[in-house]
């Protein structure tokens, strides 16, 4: 089933599901996204994540795309996929030191693995914190099968789930042979994700692969803007460039919207208070372009001091502050804070 987004005018205003007619409509609230699927619960970016951050009603989940060596798209937070799985334990001799845009790492690497290997292999919980209940039990799934599993839960619910994917490490990908972008958009192209209006928004940290993708898709694109540094890319941009008045108009020539860290929009202070909001939403909205925030983390350790332990408290911060999405591990504390209810 492919429903469409239905816009209105105003590019700026958030969407939001309606839950009877199946299809997202234009409203002020802003959007849930489930960052890496429900992975405050369970491992980060499995079928299990996203089908849970589904049922916990998150307008859209958010898979970061890395390549097999045999040109596979799955998802994981970077290619090197130690942290998250139990790949150590199947292979071993597969443990070697990689630069990644700039970084010195070593562990292992998806790009080493066929999707055959890789489907012997497990996720695992990544932060100490957090249950690990449920370690090696869950595979890493591919793009594929994380959209099937989307249009099957949109026939089953009668909503529209929408997909945030994130081209992760492009140029990297690129320089080894396997360039993610024309995979991106033939796998989601193949489940009717591939127009302006469809549930689908294109994120990356870098520029240069969403100018290429400008060319050569409708989809809205996204750029992530990190709180200082610069995108990971040859003559990669100053994040600090981007985010002022003249960076932002830059940006909308060929993105939708941003995706900043939330201190760019909120700081806080080393004592986790709340310092003032930043003028960036209404900059970017003067630029024509939508505001999504990241990363919202409910566990004590993330929390700002400042909500006193309730994470709805920031979500609905936020909101308040105009942005128009948000990411947050937690999409049930989301949806509790923004719509009254959850599901779990
Ligand atoms: O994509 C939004 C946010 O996920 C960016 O941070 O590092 O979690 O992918 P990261
Ligand atoms: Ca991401």
């Amino acid at each position: 089933m492919r429903v469409p987004l239905v816009f209105a005018a105003s590019i700026l205003l958030a969407c939001a599901p309606a839950a009877s007619s199946g299809r997202l409509v234009m409203s002020a609230a802003p959007i849930i996204i489930a960052h890496r699927g429900a992975s405050g619960h369970l491992p980060e970016h499995t079928l299990e994540a996203y089908d849970l951050a589904i049922t916990m009603g998150a307008d859209f989940i958010e898979p970061d795309v890395v390549s097999t060596k045999d040109g596979v798209l799955v998802t994981r937070h970077e290619n090197e996929i130690g942290s998250t799985t139990n790949v150590a334990a199947h292979f071993p001799d597969r443990k070697r030191t990689v630069v990644v845009d700039g970084d010195t790492i070593t562990g292992w690497f998806v790009e080493d693995l066929t999707l055959a290997e890789l489907r012997q292999v497990r996720a695992k919980e990544r932060l100490p914190q957090r249950s690990h209940a449920n370690d090696g039990k869950f595979l890493v799934p591919t793009l594929d099968e994380v959209l099937a599993l989307v249009r099957r839960r949109e026939k089953e619910t009668g909503r529209t789930i929408g997909v945030y994917p994130e081209t992760k490490h492009p140029t990297f990908f690129r320089s080894i042979g396997l360039p993610l972008e024309d995979r991106l958009l033939g796998v989601l192209g193949a489940h009717g994700f591939r127009g302006r209006d469809d549930a689908v928004f294109i994120q990356s940290f870098e520029v240069g692969n969403l100018r290429a993708l400008k060319a050569r898709t409708p989809i809205r694109l996204i750029q992530l803007i990190n709180d200082g540094g610069v995108s990971p890319e040859t003559g990669g941009r100053p994040y600090a460039d981007l985010v002022t008045p003249a960076g932002l108009r830059d940006v909308a020539t060929y993105a939708f919207g941003i995706g900043p860290a939330k201190a760019l929009v909120q700081p806080v202070g080393r004592d986790g208070s709340l310092g003032e909001a930043t003028t960036l939403v209404r900059d970017a909205h003067a630029a024509g372009l939508a505001v999504h925030v990241w990363t919202l983390r409910s566990d004590a350790m993330f929390l700002p001091k400042a909500y006193h332990g309730d994470a709805g408290a920031e979500w609905r911060r936020f909101a308040a502050l105009g942005v128009d999405g948000m990411f947050g591990d937690f999409a049930d504390d989301g949806v509790r804070a923004l719509r009254g209810s959850a599901t779990r």
